[in-house]
């Protein structure tokens, strides 16, 4: 994979403002606490990288930022700009200015690869063949996916469904990407060269990213700051260096994928599934 072009956007200055700012976050599904007071600052031009067990509420944390879900208290500025209780027809503007990797993918099976990835860029009033053709041909070569183009999602791989779905969070080039496990089920090499992506994104075109993962090595590669987010709260936030010198228990058990009763290998950490049954983790 080569690097997105530069064409549209400069660098940023690293002037530490804030382009998103998450504030005592509350959100309950039914009877169930998900989120229990979020706090959360995201720099422009930062990535991100957000890492908890499986079901803590790492994608629906993601979803409030880009006004799918709402929460019951709580604010979200992004740019300054309070989003929480905006009108929809607001609300679409600003999600213009996010692209968003969900976690299933979520590409449309009627619509082929190629008019898949168009779609965002039709949606914000790009009508002309020639230039949606080439922007989809850039997004899809630098996912290794040009030869897919005209292909329908059932009849590709599992793994380039989620580099197809990554194209379309890409291509409209984007001030913020939203990945939700942007390498899950996808081999080694093409890992890497996702996170290799992440990372140009950053510095060729000061996207400011927030990136879910199992991935301690992605997260290695690719965060400025990691925050771990446990029983709805972030229980962590620093550096990859600083999550790995953590002396705190509950994040060493995290990050080296140990279980309550002392195994590894079955907090989620990795993309694997675990050997021994799951059992909740200590508190
Ligand atoms: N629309 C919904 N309706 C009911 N419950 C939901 C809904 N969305 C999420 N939940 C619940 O919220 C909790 C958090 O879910 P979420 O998908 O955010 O977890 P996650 O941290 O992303 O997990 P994973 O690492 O497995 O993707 C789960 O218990 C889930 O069942
Ligand atoms: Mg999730």
């Amino acid at each position: 994979m080569e690097s997105p072009d530069k064409t549209e956007r400069q660098p940023c200055a690293e002037n530490g403002e804030m382009v998103i700012e998450v504030k005592g976050l509350k959100k309950k599904i039914g009877s169930q606490v998900i989120l229990d007071g979020v706090d959360l600052s995201i720099r422009r031009g930062e990535t991100m990288v957000i890492i908890g067990q499986s079901g803590e509420g790492k994608s629906v944390l993601l979803k409030h930022l880009v006004g799918l879900m709402t929460p019951d208290e709580g604010s979200i500025k992004i740019d300054g700009e309070e989003i929480v209780g905006v009108p929809e027809r607001r609300m679409s503007a600003i999600r213009k200015k996010i692209g968003v990797l969900f976690q299933d993918g979520a590409l449309f099976d009627s619509m082929t690869v190629a008019e898949n990835v168009a779609f965002p860029l039709q949606e914000s009033g790009i009508k002309k063949r020639q230039e949606l053709l080439e922007r989809v041909t850039h997004a899809l070569s630098l996912m290794g996916l040009e030869a897919h183009m005209a292909k329908m999602p059932i009849n590709i791989s599992g793994g380039m469904r989620k580099r197809a779905a990554l194209a379309r969070a890409i291509i409209t080039q984007p001030e913020c990407i939203l990945y939700d496990e942007p390498t899950s089920g996808l081999d080694p090499v093409v890992s890497d060269s996702i996170d290799r992506l992440i990372l140009r994104m950053q510095k060729e075109l000061c996207v400011t990213s927030i990136v879910v993962t199992h991935d301690m090595r992605s997260v290695q590669h690719v965060a400025d700051r990691v925050a771990y987010l446990k029983k709805g709260k972030i229980y962590f936030l620093g550096t990859p260096e600083e999550l790995r010198n953590s002396t705190d228990q509950v994040v060493q058990n995290f990050i080296q994928g140990v279980s309550e009763n002392g195994n590894g290998s079955n907090s989620g950490v990795s993309n694997g599934v675990g050997l021994t049954p799951v059992s909740p983790q200590p508190n």
